[in-house]
């Protein structure tokens, strides 16, 4: 079904992505280092809808791609809601947010996709959010509160001045839900994932998003007794390691053409050169954008966005990041 969004760009040229020009409509200070950003409709009509967990991605000038989680509640249709931390290492992105981008400029981004997307089903949901992990988490404590499920909601952030939208939550139906925790607090407050992962409500699913060091020990403490399927946890960037790359083949499955891929390079550059493209955005294994169906070989996942049973199946990967185990891999494109 088609959605109604004010905001669309018309012609997007064949092979990319329908865009939307939106208007800044608010920027504040949210916490230290993260800037609050509300997007809407240059004409102020609808947006097109999104469940919680999606994102969007940002289209800055020089060519920068960025990708933001939405932290508004999903039946709002008037707007959508970031957040954008400040990344010291980073490639500008941000900083360009923070510094330049202003209320009543003109931004581009591309329509809200999924890739953390909420059990909305199950009897109980756990979400644990980990500094700016707040955005998406947020979005689906709002979406849980208006479905009347049963959750609960840890939030945990560096200090208190380093913790967004605490006032928002402190006001929001699902206040008595909300558990926050500072790492420079007393020890009786902080988050301890041990005790809080070490029972598993009956059919209830895992929600976490926060700094790959957050994510890790979360996973780590819910191996135990938490299902994978039942885990559902989203990143900011992907830090796996990208040593031991070995050259494969792929041939695509339409028009039999095969392409090496040496060392250090990614199937979606090596295609992109050879004027095929695959529609990508992180281009780093996070987002889900690029997923791809393989017919034959073995893929070496190098992403963080699919889960152990789509890995174990063996039939899709994200070209952008991962590799093969065999010597070829045939792909549908
Ligand atoms: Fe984001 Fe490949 S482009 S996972």
């Amino acid at each position: 079904m088609a959605l109604p969004a004010a905001g669309l760009q018309p012609g997007a040229a064949p092979g990319q992505a329908q865009r939307l020009r939106l208007h800044v409509a608010g920027k504040q200070h949210a916490a230290e280092g993260i800037a609050a950003f509300d997007l809407i409709a240059g004409d102020g009509g609808e947006l097109p809808a999104f469940i919680a967990g999606s994102h969007i991605d940002i289209h800055l000038p020089g060519g920068l791609t960025r990708q933001y989680s939405l932290r508004n509640n999903p039946a709002e249709r008037h707007r959508y809601c970031i957040g954008v931390l400040r990344e010291v290492a980073g490639r500008g992105g941000s900083a360009h947010m923070h510094d330049h981008l202003k209320v009543g400029d003109r931004i581009e981004t591309s329509l809200p996709r999924n890739a953390f997307a909420l059990e909305e089903g199950a009897p109980f949901s756990l979400l644990l959010a980990g500094g700016i992990g707040i955005t998406p988490i947020l979005s689906m404590a709002h979406r849980l509160s208006a479905l009347g499920r049963d959750f609960a909601f840890h939030y945990s952030a560096r200090s208190a001045a380093r913790m967004a939208f605490r006032g928002e939550m402190e006001a929001s139906a699902f206040a008595d839900k909300v558990h926050f925790h500072l790492d420079d607090g007393p020890p009786e407050q902080k988050l301890n994932l041990a005790d809080l992962l070490a029972h598993r409500p009956v059919g209830a699913h895992l929600y976490a998003c926060g700094p790959g060091g957050f994510l890790d020990a979360v996973i780590g403490a819910a191996k135990v007794l938490w299902p994978s399927e039942a885990v559902h946890r989203e990143y900011f960037a992907n830090a796996t390691p990208t040593t031991g790359d070995r050259p494969f083949r792929v041939t695509l499955v339409g028009d039999g053409r095969s392409f090496d891929i040496a060392p250090g390079r990614s199937i979606v550059e090596v295609l992109r050169e050879n004027g095929i493209e695959i529609q990508v955005s992180c281009e780093q294994g996070i987002c889900g954008t690029c997923v791809t169906r393989v017919v034959s070989g073995v893929p070496d996942h190098r992403d963080l966005v699919l889960t152990d049973r789509q890995r174990a199946a063996g039939d899709r990967m994200t070209p952008c990041c991962s590799r093969a185990l065999t010597d070829e891999l045939v792909l549908e494109l």
